[in-house]
């Protein structure tokens, strides 16, 4: 009985986790919830502590055990793919979603003079030139892969699918693509911002017409977007037209969040003749996330960082019957540790299914089938889009992770749209399999997942963090 209460209290919470519903709660309760800067978690504590002890304590130290072995550790990708759009004033990548492409004059000057300029350099507008190289260090990726190691490599090419694809993936034959070596390429701090990299994001949200509705293109619409669904109730919400979209922006902010969160986790913060001491910068991470000091967006920030961490654990549990395929291998070669991968994967798929309070998403992906079609493609869409912002990004380490986490977002929405395909199997011998991944679909979803958790395991590091700062005060 006492369990049946707590499942329902949870489950409103959790609703009102992933609509972003703030009215349902005090505000301050809310906000206090998922960045405990003073004070404690009291009232609202359940829906965040349920994710944060099953992540932190059941998902996150399998998660990291299987993405450190060698199948998952090297992502193929093309990080040399020239930006579609801000290269030639004839793909203008900068105009509201109107149908008129602009003219160049339309296009800001910061923004055509850094198109002509080598994409490696984000600070080269910058008088410091040693910040500039600093930075450039910091970004760059390390690429070095053993003999041994390439031969396996070229190996396992044999086994990629070449699937239904959900994203924009790089082109395979490329000669430009190459395998890189996530563990040697952590994602952390790079210095890579200013207004090249505050354009990406802008790009990314402003460009897909995926905003929950629109400014007239103020200076900074992410600074004056607020308020979502302001005086309408949940349900109202679910009926309006474009819960996919706010969804969607949801997401792209959650990984937002979830990038600033790394790099404050993993800051430089000392750079001395001993080799640099990377550690967890508290006063970076209030600049982002602190309630006062964002004006209330930071813990909206952490709530879409949660909404993401729901969706993509949600697609974990449903892909499970794919990967229970006897077919669906690890391949690396080494039969034995492909068997162990397998089964350590499968123990994982199995802790996401046992979450209790999944996220019900047939509301936001079923939809009447007509409906669901068209949001499918517009997914898609959005998504090669978006992938090809990332290869815009200047900072290529950034852009590396860019990409994965694309990707992998990518993939965990193929998959919530492919519900029936994956229910469907097994199928009969011989049969076409309804559902596929491919290794880089694979591969990326499942290091997406494990920056996502990652950061929500970084979170109660900043949490106690921040307690300590307090007591000591
Ligand atoms: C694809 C990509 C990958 C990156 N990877 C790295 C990396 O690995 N390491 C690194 O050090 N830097 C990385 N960066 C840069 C980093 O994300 C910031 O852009 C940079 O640190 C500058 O931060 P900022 O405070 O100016 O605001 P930004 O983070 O650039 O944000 C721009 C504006 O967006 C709004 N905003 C901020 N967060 C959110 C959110 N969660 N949801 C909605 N709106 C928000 C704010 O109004 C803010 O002013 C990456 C950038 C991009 C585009
Ligand atoms: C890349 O990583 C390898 C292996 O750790 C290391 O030996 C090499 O020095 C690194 N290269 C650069 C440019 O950092
Ligand atoms: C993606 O970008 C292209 C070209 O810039 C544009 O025509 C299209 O409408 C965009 N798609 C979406 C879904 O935003
Ligand atoms: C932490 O980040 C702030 C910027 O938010 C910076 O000024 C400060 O120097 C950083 N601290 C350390 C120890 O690097």
């Amino acid at each position: 009985m006492a369990g049946r209460t707590r499942t329902a209290k949870l489950s409103l919470c959790l609703i009102v986790l992933v609509t972003g519903f703030d009215r349902a709660l005090s505000s301050s309760a809310a906000q206090r919830c998922f960045c405990q800067v003073t004070g404690s978690l009291e009232d609202c504590a359940c829906d965040v502590e349920t994710i944060d002890s099953f992540n932190n304590k059941q998902l996150f130290p399998k998660l990291q055990k299987l993405i450190a072995t060698d199948y998952f550790r090297f992502y193929k990708v093309n990080l040399n793919k020239p930006c579609p759009f801000w290269t030639d004033n004839s793909h203008c990548g900068l105009r509201d979603c109107a149908v008129e492409p602009c003219t160049p004059n339309e296009v800001p000057d910061g923004i055509r003079a850094s198109s002509s300029k080598p994409i490696q350099d984000p600070l080269e507008a910058s008088e410091d030139s040693e910040e500039c190289e600093k930075a450039e260090q910091l970004g760059a990726v390390n690429s070095s892969l053993s003999e041994d190691r390439q031969k396996a490599l070229q190996d396992w090419n044999r086994y990629d699918d070449e699937e239904d694809r959900f994203c924009m993936v790089d082109d395979e034959e490329s000669p430009d693509i190459e395998y890189v070596d996530l563990l040697l390429n952590p994602e952390r701090f790079t210095g890579y911002k200013g207004p090249e990299a505050w354009q990406i994001w802008n790009s990314i949200y402003e460009e897909n017409c995926f905003k929950p509705y629109t400014v007239s293109r103020p200076l900074n619409p992410l600074v004056t977007y607020s308020g979502e669904n302001e005086g309408r109730g949940f349900y109202n919400w679910l009926e309006g037209l474009c819960v996919e979209k706010r969804a969607f922006y949801r997401l792209v902010s959650g990984l937002h969040s979830s990038i600033n969160i790394h790099l404050s986790a993993r800051y430089l913060l000392e750079d001395s003749w001993s080799g640099p001491k990377w550690g967890h910068n508290i006063s970076e991470f209030q600049q982002r996330f602190d309630e006062k000091l964002t004006k209330g967006e930071g813990p909206k920030r952490l709530r879409n960082l949660y909404f993401l961490y729901l969706i993509e654990l949600r697609a974990l549990a449903k892909v499970l019957p794919f990967f229970q395929l006897p077919s669906v291998q690890l391949y690396t070669g080494q039969p034995e540790q492909d068997q162990q991968n397998k089964e350590l994967l499968l123990e994982l798929l199995q802790v996401a299914k046992s979450f209790p309070l999944h996220f019900d998403e047939t509301s936001l992906f079923a939809g009447n089938k007509k409906e669901a079609g068209k949001l499918k493609e517009d997914f898609k869409l959005t998504f090669k889009n978006i992938s090809r912002i990332m290869d815009c990004v200047g900072c290529f380490k950034c852009r590396l992770w860019g990409k994965l986490q694309t990707q992998g977002l990518g993939t965990a929405l193929k998959i919530l749209f492919s519900e029936r395909q994956i229910a469907s199997l097994p199928r009969p011998q011989g049969e076409l399999l309804p559902f596929q991944l491919s290794r880089q679909e694979i591969v990326a979803l499942f290091n997406a997942f494990g920056r996502i958790s990652t950061s929500v395991r970084e979170l109660e590091n900043f949490r106690s963090l921040l307690s300590k700062l307090h007591d000591e005060m």
